[in-house]
């Protein structure tokens, strides 16, 4: 069985019992550098992620008398590493233990529920903004294409009465949370790694 294991957002501590159980028991971790990062100690074999997934995925077909974990940052099945595991490796041969997302994590820190949020993602695609805008909360993860302020520069586009919420480094010493208008949000002139939340005002 290959275990697909979400680590949380980033603070060691917000992994589940049974996800550091399973690592600690693991022959081989594999994951991006910031995931591998978490586990300094880990004795077994490492394979870093980069752009390697077909020689990851002959890897672990080859190496079927290992015990493989594989990390995946938040949640594995939120715009995560599960979808792709499972397309390639099948059902029946991954578990998947689930963590905290970088989004769940975001909403507990602004106190703000996830009810009837529209979850989303600007890697490697191009959202409909008009689309994604219609949505009364929406939650996105972003790359370097599309992020806060190009996000902010949309919503004054249309003159929609939009707040906003950037989650940036969430969970590490240097987590920064920035909540206003898109104005507000187009003063800051560069956000890191980020969650963005979009709410309609009122
Ligand atoms: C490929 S997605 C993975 C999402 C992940 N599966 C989850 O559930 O959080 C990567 C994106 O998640 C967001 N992200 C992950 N960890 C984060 C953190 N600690 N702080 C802010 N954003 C984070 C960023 O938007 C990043 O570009």
């Amino acid at each position: 069985m290959i275990n697909v294991i979400g680590i949380g957002p980033g603070e060691i501590g917000l992994i589940t019992e049974k996800g550091k159980k399973i690592i600690k028991e693991s022959h081989v971790l594999i994951g991006g550098s910031r995931n591998l990062a978490s586990f300094e100690d880990f004795k077994g074999e490492k394979l870093e992620i980069k752009n390697n997934l077909k020689e990851i995925i002959t890897y672990i077909k080859e190496n079927k008398e290992k015990k493989i974990s594989i990390l995946a940052s938040g949640d594995p099945s939120i715009y995560g590493i599960g979808k792709y595991l499972t397309e390639n490796l099948g059902k029946e041969k991954i578990q998947i233990i689930p963590g905290i997302s970088a989004m769940q994590y975001l909403f507990s820190r602004i106190k703000m529920d996830m009810n009837d949020l529209y979850i989303t993602s600007s890697h490697g695609k191009n959202p409909d903004i008009d689309y994604l805008l219609s949505h009364k909360k929406v939650a996105m993860v972003t790359d370097n294409l599309l992020g806060p302020k190009e996000l902010a520069k949309e919503i004054l586009k249309r003159n929609l009465k939009k707040q906003m919420v950037v989650g940036e480094n969430l969970s590490y010493e240097k987590e920064r949370i920035t909540m206003g208008s898109p104005k507000d949000i187009l003063e800051i002139e560069k956000y890191d790694m980020n969650v963005v939340v979009i709410y309609d005002e009122g």
